[in-house]
């Protein structure tokens, strides 16, 4: 075991210097990996710009219906040409979402806590691989809880998955949990994404801090970065412009497109910052556009 008090506190991050194992495939960290990995994750980080728009409606998971979900038979389809990738259950996607439409899967597959608990640290993997393969996701999501109860028993699931993902070549997106006294500091999301990093996920998903840039430079994989709470349309551009800007491999976005005033206008809009470069404010005009006809 390392001597904490002997470590050093890491600051020489580099940022301007690029990723230098990047190879010829548009991947952070998957140049080594087998071709069905890469197949997967092609499907979800466009080739062309390196960059997805994942949307996040698993929050039924652990908060049961949530404004914005409560019909996802008719929310979700119409969102379907602004997403490179859900990310859900396998309870909605093979309940309300067609198979036919054009989307990545990231299929959610710890569960077992839910809001009534004060604790939700605690989970399991709840999905078999076997039916990861049935649905054919393209990668799959566990959450951990790095400085938190749930801390052993969920990178103890993340590796599980891990193991099975590298066994069936499908990549696993380990999501980085805030508890409620968790602080989200640089210094916490450096430990957190470092550490899913090293346990062998193909993508992390994180939360936008000061300092991203340096979170993104010593992280060897693509990192996602989540919406969080709903925020007015606007800020939600300039977060999505932000987390680009300062690195990251796209956007997981939640709430901020399926509980905007107009959702579709919404996804639309973020599809432009990540894919197209768009400046937050032409986004925003660009919604407030869209909202209108
Ligand atoms: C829970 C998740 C959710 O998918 C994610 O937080 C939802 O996205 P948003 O925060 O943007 O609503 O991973 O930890």
């Amino acid at each position: 075991m390392a001597d904490k008090d002997g470590l050093q506190i890491a600051k020489d991050y580099q940022v301007d210097v690029p990723f230098a194992q990047q190879g010829d495939f548009h991947v952070k960290g998957a140049k080594n990996l087998d071709w069905g990995m890469k197949k997967h994750l092609t499907n979800i980080f466009n080739p062309e710009t390196g960059k997805t728009v994942m949307f996040a409606f698993d929050h039924g998971y652990f908060m049961g219906s949530t404004k914005g979900l409560e019909r996802l038979d008719l929310s979700i389809p119409p969102l379907a040409p602004y997403v490179d990738v859900w990310m859900a259950t396998r309870g909605a996607l093979r309940t309300c979402v067609p198979a036919g439409l054009k989307c990545g899967v990231a299929l959610r597959v710890s569960s077992g806590s839910s809001m009534l608990n004060d604790d939700l640290s605690h989970e399991v993997v709840a999905v078999d691989i076997e039916d990861a393969i049935r649905m054919n996701a393209d990668c799959m999501a566990v959450q951990t809880f790095i400085g938190g109860d749930g801390q052993l028993s969920s990178l103890d699931n993340l590796s599980k998955v891990v193991n099975a993902g590298f066994r069936y070549s499908i990549p696993t997106l380990g999501v980085v949990a805030v508890g409620r006294d968790m602080e989200r500091t640089d210094r916490f999301f450096k430990l957190a994404t470092r550490i899913l990093a090293e346990l062998g996920v193909q993508i992390v998903k994180t939360y936008y801090c000061d300092n991203f840039e340096e979170v993104v430079a010593a992280c060897p994989v693509p990192i996602v970065v989540a919406g969080g709470k709903k925020l007015p349309e606007e800020e939600a551009l300039t977060l999505a412009y932000n987390v680009i800007k300062g690195g990251a491999a796209g956007v997981d976005m939640g709430r901020n497109i399926f509980q905007a005033e107009n959702p579709v206008a919404m996804a639309q809009s973020v599809y432009k910052v990540v894919h197209e470069g768009m400046s937050d404010k032409d986004a925003f005009e660009l919604y407030k556009e869209l909202k209108s006809k």
